[in-house]
């Protein structure tokens, strides 16, 4: 694995956000999950260099959403956090972003990956990579209005990886300060492998830092990912829930530093915590509605644990009660969690792609 880093230009608008001896490491933006009471918690285990908000929706009767404004309000990680936006109509993203940058933000950033057929008829998110001259002029007039950073967060095309080098072209042409690539193109999803060949074309070809994401579960697949693409960064979104202990582990790798892995008994206080820091936050709490939001997010942490009657039984909790009891039952004990999710994972699909190309990378060279 390659430990070189690129020296970024004391006048990159990025540089004070990217680490000089590894990866930069960033939460992935995930609606309804990533809200300041996970970005506490997930900061009391292992903090990223920087957070995305969940995304601002933008339109002509948009007001920016209370709750996300919060975040940004009320982040006291001790973590930059950027405000990202969605959205398709430019004099209303300016108005929004004009908005916005008076707050406390690292910076603007731009979805265009969302797949929801919803947001993508609209040609918004994902959709308005099947028009880059539309695109071409959103991030001119966007790239204009804005005076701080301003990054984008993009796949790697609608129907097809070949769109790519075109959007490139787009980026490169508006001078963006950062781009993060979800490794797949919309009409993927999320249930192929990603194409670290296309993150690759960009680390090698953009002046700004590229930040790689899609299917980092752990260690391995975060150091495969970065050896095959070489970028600045790594984010990691479904990856974090189920381990929110995995960017200090990553940055342990990557600074010789040792790590253990979690036990089960630090997965059961991750989600008591998870659990009171939500509650907190709630003017209207209601325990069963909370524990059937919890069970969205528990998706991802009970998938793959050795014990699969926990994962079984956790979706059958409806009170308070019996989600603690079920929790308590299944983790109460000091044995090690599982590093990855199984690697036939239909949540996780993919990660072990990254791991297989990685190996034939390194017996390439
Ligand atoms: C529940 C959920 C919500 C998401 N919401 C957003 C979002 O608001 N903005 C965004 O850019 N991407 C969003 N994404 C995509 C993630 O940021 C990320 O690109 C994707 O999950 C792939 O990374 P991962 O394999 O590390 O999870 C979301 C993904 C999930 C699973």
């Amino acid at each position: 694995m390659s430990k070189e880093f690129r020296p970024w230009p004391a006048f990159n608008p990025m540089r004070d956000l990217l680490p000089n001896c590894r990866p930069a490491l960033v939460l992935a933006p995930m609606q309804d999950v990533t809200d300041l009471p996970f970005l506490r918690v997930l900061a009391r285990r292992s903090r990223p260099d920087w957070f995305v908000t969940e995304y601002f929706r933008v339109h002509a009767q948009s007001r920016p959403e209370p709750h996300i404004l919060r975040t940004i309000e009320h982040n006291d990680t001790g973590r930059p956090i950027f405000a990202q936006l969605i959205g398709q109509d430019l004099p209303h993203l300016i108005r929004t972003a004009r908005e916005l940058e008076p707050l406390p933000i690292a910076g603007i950033d731009l979805n265009l990956g969302c797949p929801a057929p919803i947001v993508c008829r609209k040609n918004a998110g994902g959709g308005l990579l099947r028009d880059p001259d539309q695109l071409d002029s959103l991030l001119g007039g966007l790239r204009e209005a804005i005076h701080g950073r301003f990054t984008v967060k993009t796949r790697i095309g609608y129907h097809d990886p070949a769109e790519f080098p075109r959007l490139l072209e787009c980026f490169a042409k508006h001078a963006i300060d950062g781009l993060t690539i979800h490794g797949r193109t919309v009409e993927e999803r999320y249930q192929t492998p990603v194409h670290p060949d296309c993150v690759r074309l960009a680390s090698e070809t953009l002046p700004c830092p590229v930040i790689a994401n899609g299917n980092i579960v752990d260690v391995e697949t975060a150091a495969a990912y970065h050896q095959q693409c070489q970028p600045a960064g790594l984010m990691v979104g479904r990856g974090a829930i189920r381990n929110p202990w995995i960017f200090d582990q990553i940055a342990a790798h990557w600074e010789g530093r040792p790590t253990a892995q979690a036990t089960h008994r630090q997965l059961l206080d991750y989600i008591t915590d998870l659990y009171e820091e939500s509650a907190r936050s709630r003017d209207d709490f209601n325990p069963k509605a909370h524990v059937q939001a919890m069970k969205r997010v528990l998706a991802y942490i009970s998938h793959g644990l050795a014990d699969e009657a926990f994962e079984f039984e956790i979706r059958r909790a409806t009170t308070e009660q019996g989600f603690f009891a079920t929790c308590r039952q299944h983790l109460d004990h000091d044995t090690p969690l599982p590093a990855r999710p199984p690697a036939d994972s239909k949540l996780f699909c993919g990660f072990s792609a990254l791991l297989t190309a990685g190996s034939a990378e390194t017996r390439k060279n």
